[in-house]
């Protein structure tokens, strides 16, 4: 029997994207906090890297393994091999995500800001979610959003835009995360596992683009006026494990404390549609 009182201390947690930035802020916070932290990374270098360099600050091991949310059957991998070597997660840390300044997509032909934000998390986290949900004791989902998500003609159909542009695709990705978090709240609200999104605020970070002049000089701004990754992972780290989330689900947490997204900026049925939608995008994939 694990975590019948939800502890963070002793618990089996996943951070997508642990190599580097809030991930990996929020992997060493949370190593720190005695958890067993696996961070999911694409390259595995840079995994190995960063295990050696967090395991080294929190005294705790933390492990590396090979996960590219751009590649569907990675993802289907990752999840099986994970069960097997580890067991199930008591927590999932959806933190991985890009901001594309140029129109890219995956090997299976959807955009890539859609793909790594939103359809991975969804898939990842439903692979994972029977096995949470049939843990003794409360489990829990958090999927990294951003104060950026008031994109205007949100899509539910996942189709792709017609003119690219880097920031109102980060915005959808986000805004889909967060219909999906809502969504996926309302269906497994009679299991132990909850699901929350959360804010970390801005931060200066890898993700923002540097290969354009003007891109160049917002990150040389950012970095002077944005909070260190470490404060950003704070929020994240209350999300993943705090005790004032115990039994909290559906919820959009952001400077620290359990709130709601702006209402008008989120439909009753689009959830919905985009659940189903996306469910049946997978089917055709898988
Ligand atoms: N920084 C901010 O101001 C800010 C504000 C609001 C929200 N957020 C959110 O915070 C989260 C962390 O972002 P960050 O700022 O820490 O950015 P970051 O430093 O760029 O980290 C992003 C992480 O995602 C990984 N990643 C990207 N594509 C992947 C893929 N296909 N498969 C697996 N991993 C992949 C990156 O791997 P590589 O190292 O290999 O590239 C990296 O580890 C994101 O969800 C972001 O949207 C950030």
């Amino acid at each position: 029997m694990r975590n019948k009182d939800f502890s963070i201390d002793g618990s089996l947690v996943i951070v997508t994207g642990g190599n580097t930035g809030i991930g990996k802020e929020t992997a060493r916070k949370l190593s720190s906090a005695g958890a067993k932290v696996i961070i999911a990374c694409r390259n595995m270098e840079k995994a190995e890297r960063a295990s050696i360099e967090i395991t080294e600050l929190s005294q705790n091991p933390v492990k590396p393994m090979l996960l590219d949310l751009s590649d569907i059957s990675s993802i289907g991998r990752f999840s099986e091999k994970f069960l097997e070597v580890y067991g199930t997660p008591d927590v999932l840390v959806n933190n991985a995500a890009v901001y594309m300044r140029k129109y890219q997509e995956t090997s299976f032909g959807m955009e890539m800001t859609m793909a790594v934000n939103y359809l991975a998390p969804f898939y990842l986290s439903n692979l994972f979610l029977p096995h949470m949900a049939a843990l003794d004791g409360e489990t829990r989902i958090v999927n990294v959003t951003s104060d950026a998500y008031h994109v205007k003609d949100f899509d539910a159909k996942l189709s792709t835009r017609k003119h690219y542009k880097g920031f109102s695709a980060y915005s959808q990705s986000k805004r889909a995360l967060m219909y999906f978090t809502f969504e996926m709240a309302e269906k497994i609200k009679r299991t132990s596992v909850t699901v929350n999104c959360v804010n970390p605020g801005h931060a200066a970070t890898n993700i923002w683009p540097s290969d354009a002049i003007h891109w160049k000089a917002a990150r040389g701004i950012i970095s002077m006026i944005a909070d260190p990754p470490s404060y950003a992972a704070e929020n994240v780290v209350f999300t993943a494990s705090s005790n004032e989330m115990k039994g909290v689900s559906g919820k959009y947490i952001n400077n620290l404390a359990i709130g709601e997204p702006k209402k008008d900026s989120f439909e009753e049925n689009t959830s919905h549609d985009l659940w189903e939608n996306t469910l049946l995008y997978l089917q055709n994939l898988i």
